[in-house]
Formats: structure tokens, sequence, C-alpha cells
């Protein structure tokens, strides 16, 4: 199956079931006028972020990684009434495109961004005694994520779901060989939720494989609490 057919049955299902949408439309323009790298999460992706939070209820979120806020507005239209978003991006630059586009999309007062290291930013909110998150989303440097998990895990609840995003990277998951510190990092997310699930699991997780817009590539679930 060609990556063309990917992106057709993409581009299908996401103007049937998602269509034109103001504030998501403007995102990806406005990111892309500034430069920003086009590595969002696709409609039908971010609609599963959104589906995801509204099933599990969530009122609040952790988002590692804000770029130009694509995922933050999905995941923000999620929360239930007096929810709060939190999002943590490197780049203050991209910042600035991603409160614009939080604005335009009428979700400012819902979502707090932070600008820093992830790491760094996560230190500061268990310290401010911030959480337990009922989700967090990681989606920010791939080599980090080992590292963020476990800090989300101290910002989570039994129950709190966390998601990772970038875990197969065109199948260099599994490749022998690869030096690329990313897929280095995911490879000792996948270990360490293995390590995990053998000393009788903080968490139930899974990875599930995805084609579409964004390539092959993959997200890992994790619920809190095994
Ligand atoms: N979640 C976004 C995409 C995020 S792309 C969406 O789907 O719409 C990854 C982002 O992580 C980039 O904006 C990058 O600047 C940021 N990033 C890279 N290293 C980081 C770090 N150490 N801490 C926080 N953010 C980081
Ligand atoms: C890339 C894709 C992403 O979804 C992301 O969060 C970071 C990087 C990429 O393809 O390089
Ligand atoms: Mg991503």
């Amino acid at each position: 199956m060609s990556r063309e057919r990917w992106n057709a049955v993409d581009a299908y299902t996401a103007e049937l079931l998602i269509g034109a949408d103001e504030a998501l439309d403007h995102a990806v323009r406005s990111s892309a006028e500034a430069g920003l790298p086009p590595i969002a999460v696709s409609p039908n992706q971010g609609k599963l972020l959104y589906l995801l939070a509204r099933m599990h209820g969530a009122s609040s979120v952790l988002e590692l990684g804000t770029l130009g806020g694509y995922s933050t507005i999905w995941l923000a239209r999620a929360l239930a009434h007096s929810g709060r978003l939190v999002t943590v991006e490197l780049d203050p630059a991209y910042a600035e495109v991603a409160a614009a586009n939080i604005q335009r999309a009428g979700l400012s007062s819902v979502v707090e961004q932070r600008v820093g290291p992830a790491l760094d930013e996560l230190l500061r909110l268990q310290a401010g005694g911030a959480g337990p998150f009922d989700m967090t989303f990681i989606d920010a440097d791939k080599k980090g994520t080992p590292e963020y998990f476990e800090a989300a895990l101290e910002l989570s609840r039994p129950g709190s779901l966390i998601i990772t995003d970038n875990v197969v990277r065109d199948g260099a998951l599994i490749d022998p060989d690869t030096q690329d510190p990313g897929v280095l990092g995911m490879r000792r997310f996948q270990e360490l939720l293995g390590a995990d699930r053998r000393a009788g699991g903080r968490v139930s997780a899974t990875t599930i494989q995805t084609v579409g817009s964004k390539g092959y590539d993959g997200f890992t679930l994790a619920l809190v609490g095994g």
C-alpha cells in the first residue's frame, strides 16, 4: 500500500468526518507561513485526541510540545466545563504562533502556555503542586520521552491517561542499526514500559501503529494504575 493511498484515504475521511474548521485550518496555515515544520498531528489524529479526552471526561490536560497549537486546540476543545490545559514549548517563536492560534480559537482562558525545556517545566509543575492531570500528551523532542513519561507519571493519578506520539518512526523503532537519538528514545520508552509490566505494572499500555498524511508512525496509550 502506497503513501499516496494513505494520504488520499486520510483526506477522504477527514473531509467527511471533520470538514472545514476555521480555527484549526488557520492554525495549520499560519504555522506554515511562520516557517514552523509541518509536523502537527493530522486532522484525524487530532480528532482521536479530542475523542479520547472526551471519552475520558478529562478536565485537566498536560501537553508537551505545543508547536503552533494545533493539537492544543483539539485537546482544549474536549475539556469539560472549567477545564484547564497546560502546554509546554521550548521555542518561544513557536509559542507565539501558538498563542495567536489559541486566541483565535477562543481558548485563551482554558490554555496555559509555558515556554522552556519540557523536563524543567515538568519539575516546576511538580514543585508547584500542579496536577494530577487527567490526561497527558507527550509530543516534544523524541529522545527525552522516557524521562517525560516518568515525570508525567508523577503528575498523574490512578486512572490518568498518558498518550505519546511518534513512537514508531517509519518502523525505525525496531531497526537494530539506528543511531537516531529520537528513535533510540522511543525504544528506551517501549523498553521502560516492558520493564514496568514485568514488575507488576504502574501502567497498562498499548502501542498502535498509524499511517496517513503524517506517514507511518504510532501512538502509545498508557492507563495509570495498571
Ligand atoms: N503537539 C504538536 C506538535 C509538536 S512538534 C501538534 O501535534 O500540533 C514537537 C514540538 O516539541 C516542537 O514544537 C518543538 O519545538 C518542541 N520541543 C522540542 N524539544 C523540546 C523540549 N526539550 N521541551 C519542550 N518542547 C520541545
Ligand atoms: C516529527 C513529527 C512529530 O509529530 C513530532 O511531534 C516531532 C517531529 C517529525 O516527523 O520529525
Ligand atoms: Mg508528534
